[in-house]
């Protein structure tokens, strides 16, 4: 089993998944460490949907490709590179994009990572659910198979959440495809952690690095 370390700075988006299945017993270890996640007040008003339906996976995947062509595939095309990248990378990064997204519905299973959140939820409400679906990215990267953390859905989140049959109230918060990656694992790119470390105000450079 790799390093924390190790997997926290290889756990790259993995967009290109093989369709083979994944062994219920790894679904079942990251569904756990999704579990011991911490979250406000220990409520636990999440809920994992382990999903493998084909249907299901379809119906979603059309409007997370609407979705692209809507707004992601323009905005890629209109930004800069972010930071530690260059548009040679971003150019990498949307092709990749633009694979998940054709594919998305291919990825041999799903975890969706709901919450009941009421109807109006307010901005803090991710903080209840992030930390579990970042725990499994991880345990899901320390068992050598791929995924990356997808929100797009929540443009069409009603109709999304319907197809997923949720109940009023509860609401998906992230999509994680998850499969054996067709690439390998390499450094995430960012840019330098001095940019963006201050010494007790903002703009202070912290020297401590
Ligand atoms: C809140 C959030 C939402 C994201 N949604 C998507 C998504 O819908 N589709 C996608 O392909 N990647 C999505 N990503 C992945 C990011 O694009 C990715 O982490 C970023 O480009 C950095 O790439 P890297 O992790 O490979 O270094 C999301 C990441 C976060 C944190």
């Amino acid at each position: 089993m790799p390093d924390i370390f190790e997997v926290m700075s290889t756990m790259r988006a993995m967009r290109r998944l093989k369709p083979d299945p994944v062994p219920d017993d790894l679904i079942n270890k990251i569904l756990q460490a999704g579990q011991w996640a911490p979250n406000g007040g220990n409520t636990q008003r999440w809920r994992f949907l382990v999903v493998k339906d084909p249907n299901i996976k379809k119906q979603v995947q059309v409007y997370y490709k609407r979705l692209f062509d809507e707004q992601v595939g323009p905005r890629y095309r209109n930004s800069p590179p972010p930071p530690g990248s260059d548009p040679a990378r971003q150019q990498r990064q949307l092709a990749a994009n633009e694979y998940l997204t054709d594919h998305y519905h291919e990825a041999p299973v799903w975890i969706v990572a709901c919450l009941e959140s009421g109807e109006n939820p307010g901005h803090g409400v991710g903080s209840s659910i992030y930390p579990a679906v970042q725990n499994m990215c991880l345990a899901i990267r320390a068992l050598g198979l791929g995924t990356t953390l997808t929100t797009r859905h929540m443009g069409y989140g009603k109709e999304v959440d319907a197809i997923f049959g949720l109940p009023p109230g509860v609401h998906s918060y992230a999509i994680l495809p998850i499969g054996y990656p067709m690439g390998k694992f390499g450094p995430v790119g960012r840019g330098p952690l001095n940019d963006i470390v201050y010494s007790d105000k903002w703009g202070q450079p912290y020297r401590g690095l």
